[in-house]
């Protein structure tokens, strides 16, 4: 047994003719995903003395959480008056009623602590005059249960927040002696009888195979925004968790709802944070008007995501964008002091300049509605643990497997995600994880043998890739993908265009049998490794459509101009769908939303009109 837990070559399988050696690894808990997620759960699980191990394919401060600009939500009430309540009651609001109210009550009672817990751990947050985290305002985010002025709820470090808190958290793991497998890539859960044993990894690098046994695997790999042609997320988002998950058979919940973030740098898609509309921002027409007083009277332009992208969409179409093609909008920071500019928007600042080509001081910012978040994803209960429905049961744990943060789905978010509730979600439940971890398994309990063919399934899938001859290029293919979802599951919605863009994704599906490889080494492969991303895409974005075909209602981000309307008898439910690979067909189930709360010091909140 080497130092880190780990024996050399212990088997070499082999898979049409080909020897795969492969290193195995024995730890008590084991985390894909070197994000906010990850790192948040690694630091609970390190001290609660379990040994642990991180597996990320990028260094873990390039995941994409140093992506998030604008802050993280929580109720300090530095900047006025704020309490849980009002942010449950937003939240709830916010996700249009199809959150799980037991789960988003967990969010927000528990978001305060996680804020100082990072404060204390290092997060160099913006200070009020008198020292206290600075806290602006967001989209959706208001007092008194929506009667009052918006909430300056949102803690920031100027625009640079995710970056300051997956540099803080990354520190923190370090400090507590987590393991890391750093530019590892995993290919497949190892599952037997329903429980997951780990996973099994490739190490880019030197293309040497690594089994990673383990009592709790935890999927903490983020969203898979590249299914699509334009979206803020990073190349590196490629849904590799719900891949994983639906080849083990179980399923993805929600899959329909994609948020669109009204301000993607038009062309480039980069984000400007919501935060510049918080610091005074505002939004504009090709008459110079600010049409959001049209459409959400109160809250204006600090309206809820999903309600701001429509509300451009419509401008764009009835001919008030912006530009040569009328295509885009405005976003005016020029009328704000550029003092506050430089200290509190000194990123997105400098991404207008290099992006836009815009000096954010003097002119407006070209921007579009960007796909920027998934809703949906690996269904779980409010400690991370993945839920699968068993017969009668559509609240069956899946042992040894949990998600967090964007892979997965608690469901706090549910129809549509407040801004600045993503990086609250993966610190709350990141350390929820790692508490019930520490309930579950006891640091170097013994682990049973694995399966003789525990690697079988991984190595199938990197062999058939690896020597993959068709006739089509990954890149093609995800061209077509990604163009195929961008046009055919948008932000708005009709059935017929869903019931074109299924046909068309699924060809795009049935075509990826004949998809061709060029490179056939194993030692940084990157022709195989987008194609093992692709392969986790393209089902996702499968059922993705298919939710939303299925889905005859509008309800948060999900628009059908043929539905408009929200429908809580029939559709106040989640959408869980399962596929098969082989016959290229997708199941479609339900779960019950959660209407209740976790304690009785909140009361569930009754579905209203959702009017900003
Ligand atoms: O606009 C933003 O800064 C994004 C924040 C978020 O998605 O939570």
């Amino acid at each position: 047994m080497a130092s880190n837990g780990s024996t050399n070559g212990a088997a070499a399988p082999a898979v049409n003719g080909r020897a795969y050696p492969i290193t195995d690894h024995t730890f008590d808990v084991v985390i894909v995903g070197g994000g906010g997620a990850g790192l948040r759960a690694t630091v609970g699980c390190s001290q609660a003395g379990l040994r642990t191990a991180c597996i990320t394919k990028v260094f873990p401060t390039r995941s994409h959480t140093v992506a998030a600009q604008g802050g993280v939500a929580a109720s300090l009430g530095n900047m006025g008056e704020d309490n849980w309540r009002w942010h449950m009651y937003d939240t709830v609001k916010g996700s249009d009623w199809l959150g799980d109210q037991d789960a988003i009550e967990y969010l927000v009672r528990n978001a305060p602590a996680a804020v100082y817990e990072l404060e204390h751990w290092g997060v160099p947050f913006s200070r009020t005059e008198d020292g206290k985290i600075y806290q602006r305002p967001f989209g959706g985010m208001t007092t008194d249960y929506g009667r009052g002025p918006p909430a300056q709820r949102t803690c920031a470090a100027a625009d640079r927040t995710g970056h300051a808190m997956l540099h803080t958290l990354y520190g923190e793991a370090l400090r507590n002696s987590t393991e890391f497998f750093i530019e590892y890539f995993a290919i497949d859960l190892i599952m037997e009888d329903g429980r997951c044993r780990g996973v099994v990894a490739i190490k880019l690098d030197d293309g040497t195979i690594h089994r990673f046994r383990s009592h709790l695997t935890m999927l903490a790999t983020g969203g898979y925004g590249r299914a699509y042609f334009s979206a803020t997320s990073a190349h590196t988002c490629t849904g590799d968790g719900g891949g994983m998950v639906l080849r083990a058979g179980l399923p993805l919940q929600d899959m329909e709802f994609v948020q669109f973030h009204p301000t993607g740098i038009y062309g480039a898609g980069c984000l400007i944070t919501e935060g510049a509309r918080g610091e005074g921002g505002y939004l504009t027409n090709s008459e110079g008007e600010r049409f959001m007083e049209r459409y959400a009277p109160s809250a204006k332009d600090l309206a809820s995501r999903d309600v701001v992208s429509r509300s451009m969409t419509v401008e764009i179409r009835e001919g008030r964008g912006v530009g040569k093609g009328k295509d885009h909008i405005f976003l005016h920071l020029d009328h704000l002091d550029p003092k506050i500019l430089a200290e509190r928007l000194p990123g997105i600042s400098e991404s207008a300049k290099i992006f836009a080509g815009v000096d954010v001081t003097k002119e407006p910012i070209p921007v579009l509605p960007t796909v920027h978040y998934n809703m949906g994803g690996i269904p779980t209960n409010y400690h991370g643990e993945v839920l699968t429905k068993v017969g009668g049961d559509p609240d069956a744990v899946v042992p040894g497997l949990m998600a967090l943060g964007e892979a997965a789905c608690v469901s706090v978010h549910g129809a549509n995600r407040l801004g600045s509730n993503s990086l609250i979600d993966l610190v709350v439940f990141g350390r929820a994880a790692g508490l019930r971890a520490a309930e579950i398994v006891t640091p170097g309990e013994k682990h049973a043998e694995l399966p003789t063919h525990s690697a079988e399934l991984a190595l199938s899938r990197l062999d058939r890739f690896r020597y993959a001859d068709g006739s089509i290029p990954t890149a093609d293919l995800r061209l077509d993908m990604q163009k195929t979802m961008q046009t055919n599951c948008a932000v708005f919605r009709t059935g017929e265009v869903l019931e074109e863009g299924k046909k068309l994704i699924h060809e795009v599906w049935g075509r990826a049998k004949d998809v061709r490889v060029t490179d056939r080494s194993l030692v940084w492969n990157s022709d195989l490794i987008e194609t093992l991303e692709f392969d986790n895409l393209i089902v996702q974005a499968v059922v993705t459509m298919d939710s939303a075909v299925n889905r005859t209602e509008s309800r948060g981000a999900h628009a059908r101009e043929d539905y408009p309307d929200r429908n809580d008898k029939e559709w106040m439910k989640h959408t869980l769908t399962w596929v098969d690979d082989l016959a290229k067909s997708v199941t479609i189930d339900y779960r019950p939303v959660h209407t209740y709360t976790m304690t009785n010091e909140v009361q569930y909140i009754e579905p209203k009109a959702r009017v900003y």
